[in-house]
């Protein structure tokens, strides 16, 4: 049979951002998996109940947020962008035919005793849609992203092993993973690939949920600037909830596509002044926002960033910088102190998200602080890593539930 897909690609799109294109490449023949399951054999086993919760270290670096994991036997840390808007887990591996520089040595399948092929005629293949046969018989994939980042290479299944908050070390087996061989972006050398936590099949979240007693996550970013050796931790599956004082909650919004994480924002306060998503209070689209922790800014649809835009400049007692063209259409502030102000607050259904100029505001330079909000021509927006940041936020794939608890990250 032959299956052609369709090319699923509404979301915005900038320069260092990682949201999901699915590239259309070519069409192929599905072969039934049937006798090939032995192959992918469960190696994943069910955690003890008292042995605490699974976590793993996450640093901030240069806007992105890397997640330290190890993968194959014997253990290789791995540091990735911790990546909530796409799904796919990949590294740079050797054989590498075009690869950023990356200063850690890349990640090598023939060294690991727990590394095996994908076939390319196993359903674990054809799981992503680009999932490919080469002449070899192996599973060749490529996963695109918004601003134009690649990656190719080949399909495998390793041992990823994290440690819980009890000390236990925990290995979860047969994790379907890309090996970059071909990959290209605004990559910096910190970064050695990425780890998709969307809702997807082939996400992190996805693959251990069930061993972990659930497909629930979280999540603390710390400030943009803080030192990478600094990290906070991500919370998997059971002990992972966000509860306790303080804690909001609003619906995710299922759709089509699985991958992203969508909320339904009714309006944004600057200071004490309510600007309601386009449409007007009470008739806003539901889930005309995600969430993704790969973006750095807030992106809205330009009527409503228009709008932010302008009560922000009203709002903040300086003068806008006009005379450094390095800074763009950005709006931007000179002043040694923090801005002080203005609060605002993202009005999510159900939940008011209070965001100080931390979350808001990103110093691209010594004494120059520039609204980290940008705009779109689509009608759905991101919620991005800035604002994300200093909140404990709660990913119930399961009771579609997002719940936000205000946190200092530093000190988690
Ligand atoms: C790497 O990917 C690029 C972009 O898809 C492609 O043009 C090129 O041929 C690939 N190179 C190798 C060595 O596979
Ligand atoms: C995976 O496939 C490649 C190419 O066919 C081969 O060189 C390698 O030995 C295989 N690895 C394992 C663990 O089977
Ligand atoms: C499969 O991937 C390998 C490694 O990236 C590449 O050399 C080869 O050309 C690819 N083959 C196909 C058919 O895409
Ligand atoms: C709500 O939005 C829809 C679609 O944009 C529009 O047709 C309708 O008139 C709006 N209703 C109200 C009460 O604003
Ligand atoms: C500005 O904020 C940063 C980060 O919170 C803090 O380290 C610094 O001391 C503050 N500077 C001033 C002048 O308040
Ligand atoms: C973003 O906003 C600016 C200023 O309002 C506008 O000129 C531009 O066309 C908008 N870009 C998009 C992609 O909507």
């Amino acid at each position: 049979m032959t299956m052609a897909y369709p090319i699923v690609f509404q979301y915005p799109c900038f320069v260092s951002t990682i949201c999901l294109i699915m590239f259309l490449l070519s069409q192929f023949s599905t072969i039934e998996a049937n006798n090939i399951e032995g192959f992918s054999v469960k190696l994943i086993r069910k955690m003890s109940s008292n042995a605490g919760t699974v976590q793993a270290p996450t640093h901030a670096y240069l806007g992105q947020h890397l997640m330290e994991l190890s993968i194959g036997t014997p253990r290789k840390t791995i540091y990735a962008i911790a990546d909530t808007g796409s799904d796919l887990i990949w590294v740079q591996c050797v054989p590498c035919d075009k690869c950023y520089k990356q200063l850690n040595p890349l990640f090598d399948p023939l060294k690991s005793s727990t590394y095996t092929n994908i076939s390319c005629q196993s359903e674990l293949c054809h799981r992503l849609d680009t999932g490919v046969c080469s002449p070899e018989n192996r599973c060749n994939y490529t996963y695109g992203y918004g601003d134009n980042a690649l990656t190719q290479g080949v399909l495998g299944q390793e041992t990823v092993t994290f440690t819980s908050t009890t000390g236990q070390v925990v290995p979860l087996g047969g994790i379907i993973f890309g090996c970059g061989h071909n990959d290209t972006g605004n990559f910096n050398d910190h970064e050695m690939g990425i780890i998709g936590l969307g809702g997807g099949q082939v996400s992190l979240i996805s693959q251990i949920g069930d061993s972990l007693g659930g497909k629930r996550f979280s999540q603390c970013l710390v400030p943009f600037h803080t030192d990478f050796n600094v990290p906070s931790r991500m919370s998997f599956g059971k002990g992972s909830e966000v509860t306790g004082e303080g804690v909001v909650s609003t619906p995710l919004v299922v759709k089509q596509d699985k991958t992203p994480y969508f909320v339904t924002l009714l309006g944004i306060s600057v200071g004490n002044t309510y600007l309601a998503f386009n449409g007007g209070e009470g008739n806003v689209t539901k889930g005309n926002m995600f969430l993704d922790s790969g973006t750095p800014p807030i992106i809205l649809p330009t009527e409503l960033y228009e709008r932010v835009f302008a009560e922000v400049k009203r709002q903040v007692p300086l003068k806008p910088i006009t005379d450094d063209p390095t800074l763009g259409p950005q709006l931007c502030y000179r002043t040694l102190e923090n801005l002080s102000g203005p609060m605002m607050t993202a009005h999510f259904e159900g939940a008011d998200v209070a965001l100080a100029p931390i979350q808001t505001f990103i110093p691209p330079k010594n004494g120059v602080f520039c609204l980290a909000f940008t705009n779109t021509s689509s009608d759905v927006g991101v919620y991005g890593n800035f604002a994300q940041s200093n909140y404990l936020i709660g990913f119930d794939l399961e009771a579609h539930v997002l719940s936000f608890k205000l946190n200092d990250c530093t000190k988690q």
